[in-house]
């Protein structure tokens, strides 16, 4: 294997620190730009990786990118939280639209660049019914998050249409797993509550569903798109649906433990359903994803505590 540069945005969040860590045995120079706004050093072995910690927006990373000329770009950085992106449209904008632009016009003239790597995602579609969700599907963002990806993808065709810059944009479905941090994802408050013996809070009646994939999954894709030769974009899932309510069964299940769930009001930007097919990258590399939910989900609670009950599938 010839030895690149990679250089991965948001690289010391929760899916960039499992990038790095996947690629740390690897013969690639790792680079990150990341502002440890929600991530952090602890996240990554900074012995194997240069940091710059700046924001995606500033000039700095603008120079630090034509700087080092990577191979590579693995583009994670981003405001992702729906609801602030709903109390805070022009923040989201800013980040996910100004910033993503600022990395890309730092990759265009760099004849280095081989592939611009994209972490969109599947609230692009809103919530379009059409399920399961393909790549052709009509994008009908409900939050400014999900429209702020949207555009950023969109500057992407159109760099590559103009200048030529080689991209893959993936579409993640709900990514879960282990995360050094409490953040606003189902699966990690519904395991912040349960062992606190507390009732997990669920917006609405709980049947609407998600395509829910193991962060392993996700970053092993992230590194398979950088040898993807069509530019576009590709949808990263599981191609399966699962209610909220189920996923409480199989957590508390996993947990041996009856925790019965306190609903609340459904919330604005909300989707209903939501499920991905795959077949578009499945067809184009060699991956697939390796975790059901129940595995995946045994897995992350592994992490989080070993009084998981491991069972015989
Ligand atoms: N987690 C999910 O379910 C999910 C689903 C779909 C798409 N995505 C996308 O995947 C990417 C990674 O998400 P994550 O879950 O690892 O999030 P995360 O918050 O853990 O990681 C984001 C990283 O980017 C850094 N960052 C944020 N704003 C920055 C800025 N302005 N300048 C520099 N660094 C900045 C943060 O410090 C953090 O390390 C994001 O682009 C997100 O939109 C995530």
């Amino acid at each position: 294997m010839s030895k690149n540069k990679i250089l991965i945005t948001g690289g010391c969040g929760f899916i960039g620190s499992r990038v790095i860590e996947l690629l740390a045995d690897s013969p690639h120079d790792l680079y990150i730009i990341d502002n440890l706004s929600t991530g952090s050093k602890e996240n990554i072995p900074l012995h194997r990786v240069e940091l710059a910690v700046c924001d995606i927006r500033s000039m700095e990373a603008y120079d630090y990118v034509q700087q080092i000329q990577p191979d590579y770009v693995i583009h994670l950085a981003a405001q992702i939280d729906v609801q602030t992106s709903i109390q805070a449209q022009q923040h989201d904008a800013d980040i996910n639209i100004m910033g993503t632009l600022n990395i890309i016009q730092a990759c265009v003239r760099l004849a280095s660049l081989r592939q611009f790597v994209f972490a969109s995602t599947a609230a692009v579609y809103g919530n379009n019914k059409d399920l399961p969700l393909t790549e052709q599907s009509s994008t009908i963002p409900t939050s400014p998050y999900g429209q702020s990806k949207l555009v950023g993808e969109q500057y992407l065709a159109l760099t590559n249409h103009l200048q030529g810059l080689p991209y893959a944009a993936l579409r993640f479905a709900n990514v879960y797993g282990k995360k050094s941090y409490a953040a606003g994802d189902v699966i990690t408050s519904f395991w912040t509550k349960l062992k606190q013996n507390e009732a997990p809070i669920i917006f609405g009646d709980g049947e609407q569903t998600r395509d829910f994939i193991y962060v392993e999954d996700i970053a092993e894709a992230l590194i398979e798109a950088m040898y993807v030769s069509t530019s576009g974009v590709y949808n990263i899932s599981t191609n399966e649906q699962t209610s909220i309510n189920d996923v409480l069964n199989i957590m508390n299940h996993l947990l041996d433990q009856n925790i019965s769930s306190e609903n609340k009001a459904e919330r604005a930007g909300d989707i209903r359903d939501s499920r991905l097919a795959n077949n578009k990258f499945v067809h184009h590399t060699t991956w697939t994803p390796e975790h059901t939910l129940k595995t995946g989900l045994q897995a992350t609670m592994h992490h989080k505590n070993n009084q998981v009950k491991v069972e015989n599938k």
